[in-house]
């Protein structure tokens, strides 16, 4: 089959783990008789230096028309540490996410028993961990109103949630623990917040309709240190925009390397696919970064695309990395050698290819 990608390298170390993405996804294409036509697009601080923003419209374009997004990563220091910069990389992706109304963001965490050691929790602790986040992606404070008053001594930012924001979100999230083992955590602050009232609300009618699914309700505060203290608590985990946003860089320390989580955020029309690890400008241009996060977005993206058993062959070509030490240095600190991202994204798409033809 046919398929268009598009695909934002974005900033940072983005370009070079897409590229290695791209590789398993070329390497697919050929064992499955597929062809994915990719057409580039800039988002960022790359698309600032270009074009005066961070969002150029020829982007969305490029996104609307495709049947998927292969995304790299957004953020550059020059911008983080002006507080009065009117233009920030960081708007380009969220404004993409407003565009496309991507308003399910989902982040799988897991423990490899081969990194276990690698954890900064004690291995009785982590082991087995195996949830995933559902982070409602469009709505909250982080699209709310903001004002800064005209001595610039008040400032607010609105955070506000409607019935039906919430209802889409959290239908996916039941027919995910549907698919799981059964267990959903709405994470909210309802001892404090309205929002998190009417999340609490609505989410507990819609429960009605998925009476195989387990619900709980933890505050943020407690279910941040929940996971911390007993990760395998967790199944599904379904929360509002911020504390998503907090609660899965939390997840993310957990399992030993943020270089190998995946993440999608899915709207009625489209998909995003992208690792969770950012921009990580340090190691820009130096080809150490993981690529095994962005090389997991494709798989992701494969699922997405209904392409089950192409994601599953990248899948287990990360697996088998992983099992044997071809890995880049963040998760080799206890082993004695690491390699290139490139040299990962080269092993990972031979695999694929040597795999299939074994078959
Ligand atoms: C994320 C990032 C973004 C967010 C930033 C880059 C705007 O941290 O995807 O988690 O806060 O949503
Ligand atoms: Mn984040």
């Amino acid at each position: 089959m046919k398929f268009n990608i598009a695909v934002i390298p974005g900033d940072g170390v983005g370009p070079e783990v897409v590229e290695q993405a791209k590789k398993a996804l070329d390497a697919v294409a050929e064992a499955y008789n597929h062809i994915f036509i990719y057409k580039e697009a800039q988002l960022g601080a790359n698309a600032i230096d270009a074009t005066g923003g961070p969002l150029p419209k020829e982007t969305i374009e490029i996104c609307k028309s495709a049947d998927a997004i292969l995304f790299g990563a957004v953020g550059d220091p020059k911008y983080d540490n002006d507080p009065s910069a009117k233009i920030r990389p960081e708007q380009g992706l969220l404004n993409l996410r407003r565009e496309l109304d991507l308003y399910c963001n989902v982040r799988p965490v897991k423990a490899y028993d081969n990194l276990i050691s690698n954890s900064p929790l004690k291995r009785e602790v982590i082991k087995n961990s195996d949830f995933v986040i559902y982070r409602e992606l469009t709505g909250g404070i982080y699209f709310g109103e903001k004002t800064l008053s005209e001595d610039k001594q008040t400032a607010h930012d609105v955070s506000s949630y409607t019935v039906k924001e919430i209802s889409r979100v959290t239908h996916l999230a039941f027919q995910a623990a549907q698919k799981r083992k059964k267990k959903l955590t709405l994470v909210d602050k309802a001892n404090v917040l309205e929002t998190s009232r009417l999340w609490r609300k609505t989410v507990s009618e819609i429960a009605k309709e998925y009476k195989d699914v387990e619900l709980e309700y933890l505050f943020v505060d407690n279910a941040a240190m929940k996971m911390i203290l007993n990760p395998t608590h967790f199944d599904v985990i379904l929360t509002e925009n911020l504390f998503g946003d907090m609660i899965s860089d939390v997840a993310s320390s957990l399992c030993g390397s943020i270089g190998l989580l995946a993440s999608s955020s899915i709207g009625a029309e489209n998909g995003l696919f992208e690792p969770i690890h950012g921009s990580y400008s340090q190691a820009k241009g130096k080809d150490i970064a993981n690529p095994l996060a962005s090389i997991l977005s494709a798989a992701m993206l494969l699922q997405y695309l209904g392409l089950h058993e192409e994601a599953d062959a990248i899948e287990r070509a990360v697996d088998k990395s992983l099992a044997l030490g071809i890995t880049t240095q963040d998760i080799k600190r206890k082993m004695q050698k690491s390699t290139t991202t490139s040299k990962v994204g080269d092993f990972v798409a031979d695999y694929i290819t040597n795999q299939d033809d074994s078959n």
